[in-house]
């Protein structure tokens, strides 16, 4: 494939000093020549009612078009009460209706996550692989991007600095970019 890959990512977070969008801004720094990595933020996306799904507010429906648009996804997710937290799932929620507009499907995408904790937030992920699933997404299985105690590796700039982490960010995106390949034959 010459052309590029057009990725977008989002994280499932609105704080302002967000470890997982440090992680999805440290994507877009590193990620292989041939991605075009747009991110979309999340907020001003109300809380889905299915009586408004036919015509969604104008923020899903911006992020609807986004996903469209795009290639292959990027979700960088935070762990809450050992799930993704409700921010995240509501904005998919919202872009997997109405039923026969799913705009996630048959879309590839990669996971990632972060928090301070030992576990780097895997239990969300594997919560988020299984609506990743029933969305009828081409999950990409690795490499694992599961970021524990991010705090000691930022800078005071919310830059991510440790190279090992740095090093499996460009990974995932550069299979991600392979796994797009082999979804689209
Ligand atoms: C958390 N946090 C958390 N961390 C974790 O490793 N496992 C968990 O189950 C939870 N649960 C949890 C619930 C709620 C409601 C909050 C607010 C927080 C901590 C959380 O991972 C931490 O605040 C992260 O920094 C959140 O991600 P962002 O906003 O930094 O991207």
């Amino acid at each position: 494939m010459n052309s590029k890959i057009r990725v977008l990512g989002f994280a499932g977070s609105l704080r302002k000093d967000s470890y997982n969008k440090m992680l999805l801004n440290a994507a877009v720094e590193l990620k292989p020549d041939n991605v075009e990595l747009e991110t979309f933020d999340l907020e001003g996306i109300p809380l889905f009612n299915q009586d408004q799904e036919e015509q969604p507010p104008k923020r899903v429906k911006e992020f609807k078009e986004k996903i469209k648009a795009a290639d292959a996804l990027l979700i960088v997710t935070p762990e809450y009460n050992y799930s993704v937290p409700g921010v995240l799932k509501n904005a998919i929620d919202w872009a997997s209706r109405p039923y026969g507009d799913n705009v996630f499907d048959e879309k590839p995408v990669a996971v990632m996550s972060a928090s301070e904790g030992m576990l780097g937030g895997a239990r969300a992920q594997y919560h988020l692989r299984q609506t990743l699933i029933s969305l009828n997404m081409h999950p990409l299985n690795r490499p694992e991007v599961i970021v524990s105690q991010i705090d000691e590796k930022i800078d005071v700039n919310g830059k991510v600095v440790d190279e090992k982490t740095r090093k499996k960010i460009g990974k995932v995106l550069e299979a991600l970019v392979a796994w797009t390949e082999r979804v689209r034959k």
